[in-house]
């Protein structure tokens, strides 16, 4: 796929990787929708993106009920969406007995009902054009839980149950579904990352700040996307924990039990 002229919509494009791949969309050519809640980075990223096409459209993942109007003004400036990106979202740090069930709803708000929620109002246009990808940023935690992370794992292995479900209704469609499992990419997500009592960790993760630079990670996402692949994992030697679940399952729990990346 070129992606030259192509609508791509992506969320969480206000830091980190959605910044990133609102960059690397920007330098192929491609014509873009930023949104997130924070309206001021939005113009930063689109100055950023300059000379691309970049409308700002602000947009909290956690209320739906305004996702058909957001979707009515991209219609009405570029006609149709080629790619949606569902890539905003918001981590957590805390163990699951010491979080706040308000907190689990929190993530799955955010990080399931938002990417749902979006989808579902931006596919009918798609399959009007029998054209069209949704993207799901998941994580490798969407493959497996770790220490720290159940909510947010809880959320994201969420994702990958509906988007598998919707790749298949949409067999023949001419509408995509591809779901990018990044492990860690150098970004704020562990600042931004939820502790139990709902309020942000605000402190970069080790592992975090060692990992692949979101640049790197949109290059190789971009390339995912144009192979129109069904799901791919990006990052370092953590990936190497997917296969080694199904390998050897039992040695995989046995090392998850000493993890405590936090
Ligand atoms: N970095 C990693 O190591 C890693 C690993 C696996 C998966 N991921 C996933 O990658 C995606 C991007 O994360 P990141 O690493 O780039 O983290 P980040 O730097 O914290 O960026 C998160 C983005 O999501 C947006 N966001 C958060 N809550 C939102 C809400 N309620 N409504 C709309 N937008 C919201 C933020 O924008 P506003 O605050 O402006 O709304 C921001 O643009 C997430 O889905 C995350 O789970 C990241």
């Amino acid at each position: 796929m070129d992606f030259h002229e192509k609508v791509v919509w992506i969320t969480g494009a206000s830091a980190g990787i959605g910044e990133a791949l609102a960059q690397a969309f920007a330098r192929q050519g491609a014509r873009l929708v930023l949104s997130a809640r924070n309206e001021a980075e939005l113009r930063r990223v689109q100055a950023a993106c300059a000379p691309a096409e970049a409308l700002v459209l602000p947009l909290d993942l956690a209320a739906p009920e305004t996702f058909a109007a957001a979707v009515a003004e991209v219609q009405a400036r570029f006609g149709h969406v080629d790619i949606l990106i569902n890539n905003g979202g918001i981590s957590q740090r805390s163990l699951a007995l010491e979080t706040r069930l308000e907190v689990d709803r929190r993530l799955m708000e955010v990080d399931y009902f938002g990417p749902v929620a979006l989808s579902k109002a931006v596919l009918p246009g798609m399959l009007a054009r029998r054209a069209g990808r949704i993207v799901v940023v998941s994580s490798l935690v969407g493959k497996f839980g770790t220490p720290y992370r159940s909510a947010y794992a809880a959320a994201k292995h969420a994702l990958h149950g509906f988007f598998d479900s919707l790749r298949a209704e949409l067999y023949a469609s001419g509408v995509g579904v591809t779901i990018l499992c990044p492990g860690f990419i150098r970004t704020g997500v562990s600042v931004n990352a939820l502790t139990g009592d709902g309020q942000a960790l605000g402190q970069m993760d080790e592992a975090t700040a060692k990992g692949l630079a979101p640049a790197d990670f949109a290059r190789q996402a971009l390339r995912v996307i144009a192979q129109g692949r069904d799901e791919a994992t990006i990052g370092g030697r953590e990936t190497w924990g997917v296969l080694l679940k199904r390998l050897a399952p039992g040695l995989f729990a046995r090392v998850l039990r000493r993890a405590r990346v936090r």
